[in-house]
């Protein structure tokens, strides 16, 4: 039998702190859908961020009806066992498995979930769902919705009403408890480590694939499942495309190499991105670059405190970033017209932070009643100023063309200020020039 490997006590106060946002109503949260890969190979298996917050349940096939204050209260619909299945894919709870190990109060048959949810539903208001991200399912609560009003058909009530349920748990994942914080230490500090390692097996000629696969194994011996998001390994040029996918050049040296990595360790993600030169050498321009860039990183991670909205980071790097420009020949004119006309866009066409948890960008608003949200004890986010400079950009400076650099680290806002939870990944020039290359 499997163990879950993180405490149950955890899921359970967290479904406790959602029981006093949506009284009278009930939650349905559903596991995605496998998805195959090629053939009869599937892809590796994630559970849905949001049902694995309520329960730690990470089987496919799951889910989680939750009517707090009613009788049963939490109840998970999972897979059968299943002798045969289990032979070939591997160990399933089953729902005696998921009732005893899951803390949950009920747990039946994902066949039966229709009629028994049609039924508890009569007793509620309205339900919290996430509409229009899996159709079969909706099928699947049209369906379940009509049974209940056919339930309850001389109440003149109707329909029961649905609301959107990923802002609704994005307010309890904003802020992150001392188990979150600690797991997303871990996760950071695991990434950073493996960052080094890459560091030190780049040189000219290594393939970008190659150090993906060092980041891989790096994570995975300290511990994580997996990447928290594709890795972005990124030589030369190819670090100008926001979100690189194909990690199969070999690299250069004079280019410049761009890590965006992190580590997922009990579904929480560290978010990291280093740029650093292959041959180990920062040449003039680079060197100029990268120190401006960092020097502003490092004043907006300074400006990460409580009270401080949200909009005001994005307005401090386009601030910074606008004057980087024209220090380097790379934008004319004034600092103002420049802010004005947006120029400044095409070689930065991001915003500088996210929310950092159990998927990368994290939920929670970054508006509230249309004003930029201000930053509170316990959120953790990324700072990542970067710039861009497109090879084929005839209007930049010769010597720029091709250069993206980015420089991100994860950042818990603390009542003493900014706590830099990646730290143990190497950003100074002077110690990227001492471990790159060096084995
Ligand atoms: N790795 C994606 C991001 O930095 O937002
Ligand atoms: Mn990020
Ligand atoms: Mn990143």
């Amino acid at each position: 039998m499997r163990k879950p490997r993180v405490p149950i006590n955890v899921f359970r106060e967290r479904r406790d702190q959602l029981k006093q946002m949506i009284p009278g109503s009930a939650l349905i949260l559903r596991a995605h859908p496998e998805q195959i890969r090629n053939h009869d190979v599937h892809h590796s298996y994630r559970q849905d961020t949001n049902l694995f917050y309520l329960t730690g349940f990470d089987e496919p096939g799951t889910v989680l009806l939750y009517r707090p204050g009613l009788t049963p209260e939490s109840v998970l619909f999972v897979r059968v066992k299943d002798q045969e299945r289990e032979t070939w894919d591997g160990f399933r709870y089953g729902p005696e498995g998921a009732l005893k190990n899951f803390g949950v109060d009920a747990a039946y048959p994902i066949e039966e979930f229709e009629k028994l949810t049609s039924e508890w539903l009569v007793a509620v208001d309205k339900i919290y769902y996430n509409l229009f991200t899996d159709e079969m399912f909706d099928r699947k609560i049209a369906k379940t919705l009509l049974g209940t009003a056919a339930l309850r058909r001389r109440s003149g009530r109707g329909i029961l009403p649905i609301y959107d349920s990923y802002p609704l748990i994005g307010e309890l994942r904003v802020i992150k408890s001392p188990y979150e914080i600690a797991t997303l230490k871990k996760a950071a500090q695991v990434s950073a480590e493996a960052h080094v390692e890459v560091m030190k097996a780049t040189r000219p000629g290594v393939n970008e694939r190659h150090l993906h696969g060092i980041f891989l194994k790096e994570i995975m011996a300290r511990g994580a499942a997996r990447e928290g998001y594709g890795s972005i390994v990124a030589g030369g040029s190819n670090s100008t495309t926001l979100h690189y996918v194909f990690n199969d050049q070999d690299l250069k040296g004079g280019d410049l190499l761009l890590v965006d990595a992190g580590a997922e360790v009990d579904y929480y993600t560290g978010d990291i991105t280093r740029t650093f030169p292959v041959s180990g050498r920062f040449n003039p321009i680079q060197a100029k670059v990268y120190q401006m860039l960092l020097d502003l990183q490092k004043s907006i991670i300074q400006s990460v405190k409580i009270g401080v909205v949200f909009s005001k980071l994005q307005e401090l790097t386009i601030h910074g970033l606008i004057e980087l420009m024209r220090e380097i020949n790379l934008l004319k004119g004034s600092s103002e017209a420049l802010r004005m006309d947006q120029k400044w866009r095409k070689y930065y066409p991001h915003g500088v932070s996210h929310f950092l948890g159990s998927d990368v960008h994290d939920a929670g608003r970054s508006e509230v009643d249309g004003e930029s949200r201000r930053l509170e004890v316990g959120m953790v986010l990324t700072i990542e100023p970067g710039i861009y400079i497109p090879q084929d950009d005839l209007s930049a400076p010769e010597e720029l063309r091709g250069l993206g650099l980015r420089i991100e680290d994860d950042i818990l806002v603390t009542e003493s200020g900014p706590e830099n939870l990646s730290q143990g990944a190497p950003k100074e020039i002077v110690d990227l020039e001492k471990i790159v290359g060096k084995p």
